[in-house]
């Protein structure tokens, strides 16, 4: 007997591949056994996308129409059991991409993480686009390095499973201004936030929008030339913050007058070359175990 019923189900597990990759819309039971492969829509979207950009450096030389399954295109992940884009990483590998850009993307539905580091994937007026805040399932978002303007869209508040979030700047990156961060507090499980190097010197109550931002554990400020963080806060929503990094700020004035000692899950605390001055509060004995 050459052919067994295992061959047999393999043989037909590869028919059926090719047949969705060839007529990728299935109806929703084969799709649940069949794991390969990106929808069409998804596909499409991906192709529209780089029409609008200019890849001069042929980074996405591997998304074309003959290379059927985006989920093996640069850049691409999928989600193994659903087969639907996840991941979406146009960082680092990817020239200077500029152009329009294309909202085609919003019909990666599934999208949870999206990184354009170091990319110029800005809107027209060279600002970070608004239509990032439209991935309703983005839990990670690093738009560390990016060529667009500091100011981000309050858009972005509309992330509500945003988990991850780094908008840094590098250090050698002139820089870059963030005039409103209110809409941070509209993010309720947004727990990692990077905004070092970015200047925030007009954010006067900063250490409102952090003491209302519910579940942030990771916070680096450094260097983002804040204001005072003299404040007292009648109320904190932040209870988890265990990493805080306010070095290379200039605030000058007390170091017991800063709104955080009553935060009592820090674990690391770097305040470095931060002319604060005077005796710590009696509260630092109360945070987990401290440093800086
Ligand atoms: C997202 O947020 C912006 C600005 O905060 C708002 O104007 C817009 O209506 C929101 N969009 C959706 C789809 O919720
Ligand atoms: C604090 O969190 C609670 C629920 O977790 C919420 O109802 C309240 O509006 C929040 N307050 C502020 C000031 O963010
Ligand atoms: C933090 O401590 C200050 C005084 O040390 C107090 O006035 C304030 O109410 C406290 N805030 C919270 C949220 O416990
Ligand atoms: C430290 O924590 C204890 C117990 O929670 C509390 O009674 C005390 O007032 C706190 N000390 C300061 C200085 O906040």
């Amino acid at each position: 007997m050459d052919h067994s019923p295992a061959k047999f189900v393999l043989l037909l597990m590869a028919a059926a591949a090719t047949w969705s990759s060839v007529f990728p819309v299935a109806d929703a039971r084969s799709a649940r056994v069949i794991t390969t492969g990106c929808t069409l829509r998804e596909r499409e979207a991906l192709l529209a996308f780089k029409k609008g950009i200019n890849d001069t450096e042929d980074d996405l030389v591997s998304w074309h129409e003959g290379n059927q399954d985006c989920c093996r295109w640069e850049g691409i992940t999928c989600d193994n059991a659903t087969g639907h884009v996840v991941g979406l990483d146009l960082g680092f590998w990817t020239s200077f991409l500029a152009d329009q850009i294309s909202p085609s993307l919003l019909s990666l539905e599934h999208l949870e993480s999206l990184s354009l580091q170091y990319s110029g994937l800005c809107d027209d007026a060279h600002h970070i686009p608004e239509f990032l805040g439209s991935f309703k399932n983005l839990t990670h978002l690093t738009l560390f390095g990016m060529l667009c303007h500091g100011e981000a869209p309050p858009h972005l508040g509309n992330l509500s499973k945003l988990e991850h979030l780094v908008l840094s700047a590098p250090a050698t990156s002139k820089e870059r201004d963030l005039k409103d961060i209110s809409w941070l507090t509209r993010l309720p499980l947004l727990s990692y936030l990077g905004l070092s190097y970015l200047d925030l010197s007009s954010v006067v109550d900063w250490p409102l929008v952090v003491s209302m931002t519910p579940s942030l554990e990771y916070l680096d400020l450094s260097n983002c030339s804040l204001p005072s963080a003299a404040r007292s806060l009648p109320h904190l929503n932040t209870t988890n913050l265990k990493h805080l990094d306010l070095s290379r700020n200039y605030f000058g004035h007390p170091v017991a007058s800063c709104w955080f000692w009553n935060i009592t899950s820090v674990e690391y605390l770097d305040l470095s070359n931060t002319t604060l001055y005077g005796p710590f509060p009696d509260a630092l004995g109360n945070m987990t175990s401290s440093s800086g």
